[in-house]
Order: structure tokens, then sequence, then C-alpha cells
């Protein structure tokens, strides 16, 4: 193979991945006068940002006044169980309003209050409104922000390019090889930095909002290249996704619904939530239906309705109906808004809901309940980085969004994705800038890490016979479906790992018919190497995590274990091939970030009134 004839582009800084984390990564860069180049899998603005529907999250304080980053950053770290990294928790809680404000000057168009500030609405775990929204398109409204934004900037945009592999030089980043989707040719990037900005990969498992482009690429790459991944067991099941009818089982059914009041019942049309509030969170929760109808109706004092708690209660609560018997036709749970809101009101805040409800399931949720059950949405753990650059440990590689680890601890709370992109991928793009700036320039492409990157992609097309890349898809997501799902035993992940290197084996020898131009199955046997690589390290992390906590519950270690809060499970490949699995002391917490989590409300809100002389 003769490297020179592959075509090589020159960039200081290549970010992979054109979701939101992405582009504001790549508009940070290129503001700094950094040569930008922007990799995207798919056509450029097909990101899971998208899916993040109901809105982000930030302390606007535009609905309820009493809000402030100090109640963001509590709401956060309770969310996530206290495991969040805290520093990462405070910077994604102070300024996330700035970086809202920030997409406003940019063209993005928020619905508004009555008196014309941004509007904002309430999701699950969130103490006050907080959400800013465009009706249900929130994710959709932000990348087009971005994207425009970013393109007049002057980003050189490569779409429909898989990254492959990292290249280095020495211990640091010196490149990236790509593979153009339509024609298969390879293209080489060098360059001093690398932002992985790919999302996650939920792709690995059967029901879920993930779509296509979700393989954990980004988990697999830094892997690769020696950089550590971190809280992996923890994985996000939305509580509501479609279940009916099958080929859209997964979508999502944005928490929006439940932010405009909507309710969840099972087959006894009982309102089932109540029945389901753990106890940390009874103080701040609404246990009776006439305290829920207060708040719904707009008493600020009233307390929160049951199904605004986090998603990994909503999500068990609902598995618990389904399985006791009591759940809808299809295996889920009830969501009513019909009964909650009129149907001018629902179509005017829900109005993607409406349409994706009436075009796939042939329903009008004006009228009617949906049918909704977990599907698996989003990751708390990811590739390891430094709280202020968002660097890994490989100089040069940075991460950002859904594909770093920290933020969220064990279980995100809604619209915390979209804020957490726009903060991290600012400060992956700032730290970035500074990196290059403190290198020298010499770096050099290795010829033999090419060859070998494109070596073993050609493999899969050269060998004479092997495994089906679709099949060996296919059993992974049934597998993780059932053994590394909502509920976990040490006994489902055992048999899970078993099967896993079982899956390993086959790819080693997985063959893809056909040319390389327009070669679906080839790019699918391609995703499988890191589909397997974030498959098994949450299967490891889940297995050495010997509790239940945030979105990991293990039913062989019920309840939270104060010992494990004191660990993050850290993951990391051997030089022999194998994968590390540690547990890492964390660090002790700044004092005052950990006297502001521990405040109860009223004193929180007390001091928030002080700080704001009201
Ligand atoms: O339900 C939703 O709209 C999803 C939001 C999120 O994942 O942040």
């Amino acid at each position: 193979m003769n490297i020179s004839e592959i075509k090589t582009v020159e960039h200081d800084v290549i970010v992979l991945g054109a979701g939101g984390a992405g582009l504001r990564a790549a508009i940070e860069c290129s503001k700094e006068g950094l040569s930008t180049g922007l990799v995207c899998k798919s056509l450029l603005g097909k990101a899971h940002t998208v899916m993040a529907e109901g809105g982000v999250a930030a302390s606007l304080a535009n609905v309820d006044t009493r809000d402030h980053w100090k109640v963001h950053f509590r709401d956060t770290m309770r969310g996530g169980k206290f495991l969040n990294n805290w520093r990462m928790a405070e910077l994604h809680a102070r300024e996330a309003p700035a970086r809202v404000r920030e997409l406003e000057e940019w063209g993005a168009v928020f619905d508004r209050t009555k008196s014309g500030l941004i509007n904002q609405r309430n999701f699950g775990g969130h103490r006050y409104p907080r959400l800013a929204h465009v009706g249900d398109r929130t994710g959709l409204e932000i990348i087009r922000t971005l994207q425009d934004y970013g393109i007049h900037q002057g980003i050189d945009i490569y779409m429909e390019c898989t990254g492959l592999d990292l290249i280095k030089d020495g211990d640091r980043i010196s490149g990236m090889v790509g593979m153009w989707r339509d024609n298969g040719e390879f293209i080489i990037f060098k360059c001093r930095a690398v932002i992985l900005a790919t999302g996650g990969g939920g792709k690995a498992w059967k029901i879920t909002s993930n779509s296509w482009e979700y393989t954990g690429d980004g988990y697999g790459m830094a892997y690769e290249a020696g950089a550590e991944l971190m809280d992996m067991e923890f994985t996000q099941f939305h509580p509501t996704g479609m279940v009916w009818p099958p080929s859209v089982r997964g979508t999502l059914v944005t928490e929006g619904v439940r932010g405009e009041g909507g309710i969840l019942t099972n087959s006894e049309n009982k309102r089932f939530m109540y029945d389901n509030i753990p106890d940390r969170f009874a103080a701040e929760t609404a246990d009776s239906e006439e305290e829920a109808n207060r708040w719904l109706e707009g008493d600020k004092d009233a307390r929160r309705p049951p199904e605004l708690l986090t998603r990994d209660v909503v999500a068990r609560a609902i598995r618990k109906e389904v399985k006791a018997g009591r759940g809808s036709p299809h295996g889920g749970a009830y969501l009513d808004i019909a009964s909650r809101r009129n149907a001018e009101d629902i179509k005017r805040k829900l109005p993607s809901m409406y349409h994706q409800f009436k075009v796939l399931a042939e329903l009008d949720i004006t009228n009617e309940r949906m049918e909704v059950g977990p599907t698996l949405h989003y990751f708390m753990g990811g590739v390891k980085v430094d709280a202020n650059t968002q660097m890994t440990r490989v100089p040069g590689l940075f991460a950002c969004g859904e594909c770093a680890a920290g933020v969220h601890g064990a279980n995100r709370l809604g619209g915390n994705s979209l804020s957490d992109l726009l903060v991290c991928g600012k400060l992956a793009g700032s730290g970035s800038v500074n990196y290059i700036k403190s290198i020298n320039n010499n770096h050099n492409l290795n010829n033999d890490a090419v060859q070998k990157i494109i070596r073993s992609a050609t493999d899969i097309l050269n060998r004479e016979k092997g495994e089906n890349p679709y099949l060996i898809h296919e059993d992974l997501q049934e597998l993780m479906q059932n053994n590394v799902g909502i509920v976990r035993t040490d006994e489902l992940l055992s048999e899970g790992l078993d099967e896993l290197s079982n899956l390993w084996k086959k790819f080693n020898n997985v063959k893809a018919d056909g040319a390389s131009q327009f070669n679906p199955g080839w790019h699918q046997a391609i995703s499988l190497r890191n589909l397997l690589v974030t498959a098994e390290s949450v299967a490891r992390a889940a297995k050495m995590r010997e509790e239940s906590r945030g979105a990991h519950t293990r039913v062989d270690f019920e309840g939270e274990r104060d010992e494990w809060l004191q660990y993050n499970i850290v993951i990391s490949k051997s030089n022999e091939g194998t994968m590390i699995v540690d547990k890492v002391m964390r660090d002790e917490p700044d004092p005052e970030l950990k006297r502001i989590a521990q405040l109860s409300i009223e004193e929180l809100e007390n001091e928030v009134l002080l700080e704001k002389g009201e």
C-alpha cells in the first residue's frame, strides 16, 4: 500500500462528530484562529442532539426568579447520586446561562414568556422550570444555530466520513485516518489535536433512541489510543420511548410531555408513580393528585408530581408495572396528556410529538393515551477528561459532550445534555487552543500506524470467507438488552461477558461481501470494534460495581453503598490488548461545592435570596 497516494489534508485541529458538542468545540477553535476540520459520519445536522427535544437546562431564572447556578448544581449532583465530577458539574451549572444567551445572540429562536423572556419548562429532577425550549424541537434549533454560525466562520466540513482510528507521534496525537462512506476511499487528517464528540453507543442495545451513527466510535478510538474510559456502567434508559409499532420501538417521546403535565398510568388506570417515590425525594414530591394538580395550575409552592422524578426512578417504575402484568398491550405504560391539556395547547407545545404519533402510530395524542416504555438513550460515562480542559491522558486528545464522562455522575437530568455539550464543547475548544499554543509544530504522521489502520479495515473485505457483520450486531443487541439492561445481576453480567468474548472471536473473522464503494455491510463491520469495546466496558464496569446507584441497578446488591461513592470505575487497554478495569479513588471535593450540594433546599433558597439582594 502506497500511503502517498492517499489524500492527506492538514488542519490544526480535527473535531470528530458534528452534533452540538462538536460544533461548539469547532466554533471555539476557529474563533481563536485555528484551522479547524469538522468530520461527521452522517450529513451535517443529523445528530443525536436533536433527540434532546424538550429543552436546554440553564438557571436563567426567567420563570422562577429563585433559580441560580447553585440550585442547578445541587440538582445535578443529587440527580447524579453525587458521583459527578464536582468541578465539571460546577462549570456546567455556572456557564450554562451564558451559553444559552450566546446561542440566542447567534440566532436561536426560543419560545418566550408573556413578558418576552426566554421561556423555561419543568423537567424531572430540576427544582424550578429551567429548560429553555423551542416547542419540542430544542435540539434541532440548537444544531441549526450552531451550524449556521460555524459555517460562516469558515470551518471546513467533511461529511459522510467515518473516523477509523487516531494516529500518534510518540505519545501525542498527530492525526486520524477516515473513510468516505460513499466511495470507500481513505483520507488522512494530519493535525495537532483531535476533539472526539461522537456521542454515545446506544446502538449496542436493541431498544434505543439512538440512530445508526451511535456506535461508540469515540470510546473505541480513545481506548485504542491509550485514553481511559470512566463510569461506563451508567447507561441511561429514558423512561418514555415508543413501544409501538415495532418498526419505531425505542423512538423518543420527550420528557417535555410530562413537563407539560402528562401523567403515567397502568392498565388498571392507576397513576402508579405515587407508589414509587423514593424516600430521598419524598419531601420534594407531591404525594396526592390534589397537590400535583395545584402544581399543574401554576402554584409555585406545590410540590412536583411524581412523573417528574429522575429518569432512573421512572424507568424502573414502568418496568415494574410491566413485570407485574399491569402494562399496556405492547409492553409499556400509558402516557396521558390528552386529559390534562386542551388540544390547542398540546399542538402548540408538543408539535413534534403530535406529528410523530399521528404518522408513526396512527394515534392522536390530543385524544388518546400514548404507550411508552424505557429506551436506551444516553451514556453518563465516557472518555475520562480533565475538568477544565477536556483533555484525556493522551496529549492532544480531547473529548466532550456525551462522549466524555464526568458531568452527570450516575444519572443525568433531562436537558442537562444540551447544556453540557454547549459548556464542555466550548471548554474542549479552548483546551485545544491552549494545548496547540503550548507545543512545537514538529509532529509527524506515523506511516506504519496509518498502514495498520487501513489494513484492518480492508482485511474485512479481502477475507475469503468469514462471519456476517449484521448477525454479530444482532446478537450483540440481543445480549446487551437481556444481560446488561435496566436491571443487572452478577449472573446475567457474567453470562453476557462470556457471550461477548464469543462475539469478539467472530469479529476477528468478520467478512463483508462486495467492493469498497457504497457498502453498508463493510461500514457495519468496521463499527463493530467500537460497539464491542463499548459493550464490554459497560458490562465489566457493571459487574465490578456491587451496588445500585442512579442508572445502574444491581438486584443482587440493592441500594447505594457508601463505600462505592469513593470510586469511579476506570477502563483502559493493557499492552497485551486486554481490558483493564480499575476501581479508582475519587478526589476530595472542593469544600464549598460540597457545602452547597448538601444544603437543604430551604437553606439554599435563603442563601440565594440573600445573594440576589432580595
Ligand atoms: O426527553 C427529552 O426531551 C430528552 C432530553 C434529554 O435527553 O436531555
